[in-house]
């Protein structure tokens, strides 16, 4: 069985908490590699057939630093085939015009890439004015998660957002071990 790589930037540490629960809590032993963006190397994401991503937003509807800094590395990774579930986190009270940006930003440099998204999520259930992740259709560009407002959702959001990616994950994962 081949492995998912979970590949996340963090400011407070948020996104890594929710990284970590991920990868304890709803999947089995030795199934999800974590990596902090600071850490990754485009050789490292392209192992993978199966991705999720993490960003908070940050500054004004900002990158991290970290995913920033790895922007450039992105056009060295070849993205076609994969199956990519993003996950993003944000605060909807106090940066309500630009409510988890990053993950939009994020979205939109790689959704020509060739690779399969998977796992958007319904806006319903968060107030804000504007937000680079909204497509548009009801739907966020991956799961939202806010810390901040509505910390006592997460794990429920999360565990409705686990259940709908797992299958495509663990079958992309899969198809990388009957490849090799
Ligand atoms: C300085 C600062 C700027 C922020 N800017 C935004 C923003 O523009 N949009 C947003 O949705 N959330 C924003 N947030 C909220 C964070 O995204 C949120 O607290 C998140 O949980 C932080 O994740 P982390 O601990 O992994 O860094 C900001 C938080 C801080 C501290």
């Amino acid at each position: 069985m081949g492995k998912i790589g979970l590949f996340f930037a963090t400011d407070t540490g948020n996104t890594r908490k929710i990284a970590k629960l991920i990868k304890k809590k709803h999947f089995d032993d030795g199934v999800v590699d974590i990596c902090n963006f600071e850490k990754a190397t485009p050789e490292m994401i392209s192992e993978y057939s199966a991705l999720i991503i993490g960003t908070p937003t940050l500054g004004d509807g900002e990158y991290p630093e970290a995913l920033e800094g790895f922007l450039p590395s992105l056009a060295d990774i070849d993205f076609s085939g994969k199956t990519i579930a993003l996950f993003g986190l944000g605060d909807q009270q106090e940066y309500a015009h630009e409510f988890v940006d990053a993950l939009g930003m994020f979205y939109e440099e790689i959704e020509d890439s060739g690779a399969e998204f998977i796992g958007f999520w319904s806006t319903d259930g968060y107030e804000y004015t504007s937000s680079k992740a909204d497509m548009g259709d009801g739907k966020f560009c991956g799961l939202v998660l806010d810390q901040d407002n509505q910390s006592s959702l997460s794990e429920e959001r999360l565990a409705t957002w686990i259940a709908e990616v797992k299958p495509a994950l663990l079958a992309a994962a899969g198809a990388d071990s009957a490849v090799a």
